[in-house]
């Protein structure tokens, strides 16, 4: 639906404008231009109360968590723990001793590669994922694999990049033990039919992680609807700051694992000859947490809230299709991703041109996009090209910006002629 057609039938549209105005660092030039900054797939900006939020943290409560009986200790512990049920109610989740907070979606996979996959995972035993991963979707599993004598599966993708589901289901079988896929790919933009790969997964009995690093500030994700296994996010793509990461895992799996790293905080009790390990979800996080980097995700979940995801996703899909027919129109540029069902990614290649060119000439229009393999070589390996320029967008992103990117890339074209 377009803008106007929702306005139409009575939906409330994204304000652009006051969206951009929560956003100081949208105030900013670069390179002596207006900032059009188009790099969000790598990481979002921050909204004020975000900012204001980290702020607060060290002016007025700065304390460590679950430790003190103090005044300050208790603020920052219910502070610390608000911010998990928001991030429990944001999936959906059933209860939050399910939500675990990393560091980032990275050390999601890596703990549940090392809590879940040592204890399930064995020699002949398979893990499957797919050809459009980013490489946190990857090396973890490798090692794994390596370590276990087990083996890495790899679904194909098509031209298109779409995942072939035929192919994903004939590679669940017997010794299938996890199967580890992203929601949404970085590299192309594909949106998985996930419901599918879980049904799938589950006809075998074989648990799934999906990889929401993408998909979780694009789209509505409802991990009990989806009854997916695990899910993995990442704190500063949702708008909120770096160094926060999410776990959710089903609690029968998250039970059944042993702890990823020992620490304080992490146990229920200690003797030198036996430690015996505290209930979820604190059974997981070893050490003190990210505390204001915690509770800053947590404003910045209710700062998209308030926003509305559906009108989030209806004012980037409109957007995509705009830069998608834009971008359609420049001399020799190829897209690299043309999945049915995508959001937010513009990877494309210009004939002639290496991307870190189109990237570097572009950046001095004060265009911020990002050229290279975005820690996806093989996807880049399945389409033959070493690297792609990729403009991937936001709430806060205007039809105006794409047409800056056009106009930048023309002046690609004029030095490349
Ligand atoms: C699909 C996907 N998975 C995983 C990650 C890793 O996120 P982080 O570096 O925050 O751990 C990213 C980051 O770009 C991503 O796009």
């Amino acid at each position: 639906m377009t803008p106007v057609a929702a306005q139409a039938r009575g939906f409330p549209v994204l304000d652009v404008a006051r969206v951009r105005a929560d956003f100081p660092i949208l105030r900013r030039q670069a390179r002596g231009r207006p900032l059009v900054y188009l790099d969000n797939a790598a990481t979002t900006q921050k909204p004020q109360v975000v900012i204001d939020a980290i702020t607060r943290y060290y002016t007025e409560y700065n304390a460590n968590v679950h430790r003190g009986v103090h005044e300050l200790s208790e603020i920052a512990s219910e502070a610390y723990e608000n911010a998990r049920r928001k991030v429990s109610a944001f999936f959906n989740a059933s209860h939050e001793r399910q939500i675990v907070f990393t560091r980032n979606a990275t050390e999601s996979i890596n703990l549940v590669a090392h809590a879940f996959g040592r204890t399930h995972v064995g020699a002949g035993d398979e893990v499957l994922i797919s050809a459009m991963e980013h490489h946190s979707n990857i090396v973890p599993w490798q090692l794994l694999c390596e370590e276990r004598g087990a083996r890495l599966r790899v679904a194909p993708i098509d031209d298109r990049g779409e995942l072939m589901l035929d192919e994903f289901e004939a590679l669940v079988g017997e010794r299938t033990k996890l199967v580890s896929v992203t929601h949404m790919s970085n590299a192309l933009g594909t949106i998985n039919p996930v419901e599918d790969i879980i049904r799938i997964a589950h006809r075998r009995g074989v648990p799934v992680l999906l990889d929401g690093s993408q998909a979780a500030y694009h789209m509505p994700v409802d991990v009990q609807a989806l009854d997916c296994d695990f899910y993995a996010a990442t704190g500063h793509k949702l708008y909120g700051p770096t160094g926060m990461g999410i776990l959710y895992g089903k609690e029968t799996h998250l039970e059944s694992m042993p702890p990823f790293l020992g620490g304080g905080d992490m146990i229920s009790s200690v003797t030198f000859e036996k430690s015996t390990w505290n209930t979820l979800p604190h059974k997981f996080e070893a050490g003190t947490p990210d505390i204001s980097g915690a509770i800053a995700l947590g404003v910045a979940i209710d700062y998209i809230q308030s926003i509305g995801l559906s009108q989030i996703a209806e004012h980037e899909q409109a957007l995509l299709a705009y830069g998608t027919d834009a971008l359609a129109a420049v001399d020799g540029l190829r897209m690299i991703g043309t999945a049915r069902h995508k959001a937010s990614i513009l990877s494309f290649v210009l004939d002639g041109v290496h991307p870190h060119d189109i990237g570097t000439i572009v950046d001095r229009e004060g265009v911020a996009v990002r050229t290279g393999h975005h820690c996806a070589q093989p996807v880049m390996h399945r389409f033959g090209v070493p690297a792609t320029a990729r403009a991937s967008l936001a709430m806060y992103n205007t039809r105006d910006e794409i047409d800056a990117l056009v106009r930048a890339l023309g002046r690609v074209r004029e030095v490349f002629h």
